[in-house]
């Protein structure tokens, strides 16, 4: 940055500063997330190729009772803490069993999203009238270190959706840390992982023919059009996404059709591109069964139990904090 500017940048300016002057340029996918990006992904789960939420859901609806068999088995009131909550639509499967078996518990969904927020506390309030609901906005990280929730009670955190997968390993083993340190020894964790399978099931997840997710990419360049004043032009850019079946990572990256050069008015300055240079936008990686369990036992879990759907495209896991 050129100190002289002397700018008072907001967190997403300084982050687009950091992400366009490096060598290869990038965005941090957390920024597909607003209002926009947020009906863009609603869409993409209900795309018949983005076999994530499907899967994730006939694993909830299937077996929610063995996978909240041990919160309500301790018989005291617990904490039901989700990181990265959404539209909650998977969580009300187990919001609904909860409230059916009488369980005492509060419910801390967390987003980076206040409008997802908002939404979901809505709905709720109108679904589940009963329920009691104490919504965080915050990165995930953030949470665990605050730890917001009543910190006595057991508790119980859901990251689900393979949000986990939007991170480079190193910074997934990151997150488990802040998730060891926002638990106590005994307190449960619920991870939904996409698992290694067939490598074009998964590129076409996020390659498909109506072009949502092609969309929701290039929000991230509308959106600095419209919060930062830029000047992207859209139909110049390439959503191009690849699947490495080696280490299991899908990667998204924007690419310019040509030399270009565009303008950010909040950083005052300009970035240029060559012709095909890619913006790297997204990481989505993929675990096998085994991967997981050493996650697990490297960031201080134990492997309480793992469930899949039929076709083992996706899993949730429990992990015990030890
Ligand atoms: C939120 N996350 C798990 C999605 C994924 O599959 O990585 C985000 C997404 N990106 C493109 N399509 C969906």
């Amino acid at each position: 940055m050129n100190p002289q500017k002397n700018l008072d940048l907001g967190t997403f300016a300084q982050d687009v500063l950091i992400g366009l002057s490096s060598k290869p340029k990038s965005l941090p996918s957390k920024y597909f997330y607003d209002a926009k990006g947020d009906k863009l992904f609603q869409a993409i789960m209900a795309m018949p190729e983005y076999y994530l939420t499907r899967k994730e859901f006939e694993i909830l609806e299937n077996q929610f009772d063995k996978i909240l068999a041990s919160q309500l088995a301790h018989g005291k009131p617990f904490n039901l803490v989700e990181l990265g909550a959404g539209d909650g639509l998977k969580t009300k499967i187990l919001l609904r069993h909860l409230l059916q078996v009488q369980a005492d518990f509060e419910y801390y969904p967390i987003d980076f999203s206040g409008s997802v927020l908002k939404e979901l506390k809505d709905s709720l309030t109108e679904e589940m009238p009963g329920l009691q609901v104490f919504p965080i906005e915050d990165t995930y990280r953030g949470s665990l270190l605050q730890r917001s929730w009543a910190n006595e009670r057991p508790t119980l955190i859901l990251f689900l959706g393979g949000n986990i997968g939007n991170f480079p390993l190193k910074e997934a083993k990151d997150v488990l840390d802040h998730l060891r340190l926002g638990t106590k020894p005994g307190d449960q964790v619920l991870l939904g992982f996409d698992l290694k399978k067939h490598p074009q099931v998964i590129l076409d997840a996020y390659h498909d023919p109506s072009g949502i997710t092609r969309e929701f990419n290039l929000n991230l360049l509308g959106r600095m059009n419209r919060e930062l004043g830029a000047n992207f032009d859209l139909d110049t850019f390439l959503h191009w996404p690849s699947y490495n079946p080696v280490n299991g990572e899908c990667r998204s990256h924007l690419v310019s059709l040509k030399k270009q050069e565009v303008f950010v008015s909040a950083l005052d300055q300009s970035f240029k591109f060559r012709a095909y240079e890619p913006i790297f936008t997204e990481i989505s990686k993929k675990y096998s069964l085994p991967e997981i369990a050493k996650l697990a036992k490297n960031a201080g879990f134990k492997s309480v139990d793992k469930f899949t759907d039929s076709e083992n495209y996706f899993a949730d896991v429990l992990w015990e904090r030890l």
